[in-house]
């Protein structure tokens, strides 16, 4: 639809969470700021982190260990001047994060504590609240952006980018939900467009993303052109709190950290299962207990495998896990006295909008950062607690090049490519449970062909010739963009035949470093992927 209204910015921020925050704030000193967020400024991933943030902060510890962990989780697909820029100045932009009013759990020394998790061989996540880390992140840099002039606006779903005449980013159109600020559709011309919208694991039926990680951020870059790397990446967390067959929507994390202080992944019969798959046992990368808690479930047939925290002891579990321990409760378990029954599910995009070190796409003018964005630093699998991280650095990277790259908002803004029929909203149901059956932890060509044509099919449903589309509300954007994220994903999975950190297909079980080490870009050209 038109635009209904216009503003004005300098640079425009899609997104509230640490990269879309920090950027926001970053920025402001260079011009005038206008962040635009699709619920409350504190309802995305940020807000629920448990475990914590990464970095090279202990005395024992350097940015070259950190990047050693880092690689060997990404198995062989990092992009390591990346992952060096996330290391180096990881333990700065934290410090400057508790310059500007975090505060993270202390030691007895009055230091920071530092926790362990998965594929780190050093204590170095820092975590606030004991599990509930990107909460007090979230609520300092909100009390910050109060205070720094930030226009904000917030229930705007962003659909498109405007571009000018020479094909640069030139703002963008949103939808605008409630009362109190121009509602409808609008247009925001600005010289710089940053994503930071988060991710997408509300593709997928469970999750530990909230409902508004939809995957807004890589469908809007799909159809501006803009390049997609490693889509087939999507994390799995090895450890969300069972609720039972067919439990859909977020669910209940309980962190790596659980394990890095030392509890076990058992079978029913309290068998440890982990310890003979990998050296590091429970606190191996993500992805290597993912495979292990599904092959064990396999083995066994039972529906979840459990963690056994018992040994813990009741002080431990207070202090450093409150949230967690709440969170079972309410659902009538008790980690105190029993094994916390567990499944892996949806959790992280390793993958996202390509960007250089600076967070530039390959449109000029679009920014990138945080979870949306595909730095490199990942790559086929992300180590633990170093999501946090990214946003924060490569946000202030990317606040570094704008001022020097950008230009006054253009004038000549051409409205966005007519994108296509949308998605009636009643599909979202049906892309989740395609993606959970098809393309989930466990992946093989014939359920990843099933896939693609059951979401061919979903759109040829939703607007075939001389059909009407359905109305343009929220839900059905929402559930255009999780059917063309879907569509992306899958075809990058299609295309990787190997196994390699969070991809496991059973049909290339093996890690193929002659054919497939290399990162598979996606780009939509006239409408195909
Ligand atoms: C967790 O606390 O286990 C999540 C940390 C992360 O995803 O990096």
């Amino acid at each position: 639809p038109a635009p209904g209204w216009t503003a004005r910015t300098d640079v425009v921020v899609i997104g509230s969470g640490i990269a879309g925050l920090v950027a926001a704030l970053r920025c402001r000193p260079y011009g005038r700021v206008l962040l635009v967020t699709k619920a409350l400024l504190d309802a995305g991933s940020t807000r629920w982190a448990q475990g914590g943030i990464a970095a090279a902060l202990a005395a024992d510890d350097t940015p070259d260990d950190h990047l050693a962990d880092t690689l060997t989780a990404g198995v062989g697909l990092c992009d390591e001047d990346a992952v060096r820029a996330l290391v180096t100045e990881g333990p700065q932009a934290v410090r400057r994060l508790i310059a500007l009013g975090a505060e993270f759990d202390r030691s007895a020394d009055g230091g920071i504590a530092l926790a362990r998790e998965g594929g780190h061989h050093r204590s170095r996540i820092a975590h606030a609240g004991g599990d509930a880390t990107g909460a007090e992140i979230s609520r300092a840099l909100l009390a910050a952006l109060k205070d720094a002039g930030i226009e904000v606006i917030e229930h705007a779903l962003v659909l498109d980018l405007l571009r000018d005449g020479a094909g640069r980013a030139a703002g963008i159109t949103l939808h605008v939900m409630g009362e109190g600020q121009p509602g409808g559709v609008g247009a925001v011309r600005a010289g710089a467009v940053v994503l930071a919208t988060g991710g997408l694991g509300q593709v997928f039926s469970a999750t530990t993303n909230p409902e508004v990680s939809t995957g807004d951020g890589v469908a809007l870059a799909l159809r501006a052109g803009a390049e997609v790397a490693d889509l087939e990446f999507v994390q799995f967390h090895p450890t969300v709190l069972w609720l039972g067959d067919g439990a859909r929507g977020q669910q209940p994390l309980i962190s790596e950290a659980v394990r890095g202080e030392g509890a076990h992944l058992v079978d029913r019969s309290g068998e440890r299962f982990m310890p003979a798959r990998h050296d590091l046992a429970e606190l191996a990368p993500r992805d290597v207990v993912a495979k292990g808690i599904m092959t064990r479930m396999r083995e066994t047939g039972d529906p979840c495998v459990w963690l056994d925290g018992r040994h813990l002891g009741a002080s431990t579990w207070e202090r450093r896990f409150p949230t967690i321990l709440a969170a079972c409760r309410h659902h009538g378990i008790d980690p105190l006295n029993e094994p916390v029954p567990v499944v892996p599910a949806a959790h992280y995009a390793s993958g996202g909008v390509r960007t250089d070190l600076s967070g530039r796409t390959t449109v000029p003018g679009l920014y990138a950062c945080g979870e949306v964005a595909c730095t490199g630093v990942h790559g086929a699998n992300r180590l633990a607690s170093n999501s946090l991280l990214e946003g924060l650095v490569f946000a202030e990277r990317l606040a570094e090049a704008i001022p020097a790259d950008a230009r006054p908002a253009g004038e000549d803004a051409q409205p966005p490519r007519d994108g296509g029929r949308l998605l009636d909203p009643g599909a979202r149901d049906e892309i989740q449970r395609i993606m959970t059956e098809h393309a989930g932890v466990l992946r093989n060509a014939a359920g990843l062909a099933t896939a693609a044509r059951e979401l061919e099919r979903l759109s040829e449903r939703s607007g075939g010739p001389g059909e009407a589309p359905s109305a343009p509300c929220v839900e059905a954007w929402e559930t255009t963009n999780l059917h063309t994220v879907a569509t992306a994903i899958v075809a990058a999975a299609r295309r990787r035949e190997e196994t390699r950190g969070s991809h496991w297909r059973e049909d290339f079980p093996d890690r193929d470093d002659t054919a497939w080490r290399a990162r598979l870009v996606t780009r939509l050209a006239d409408g195909a992927l």
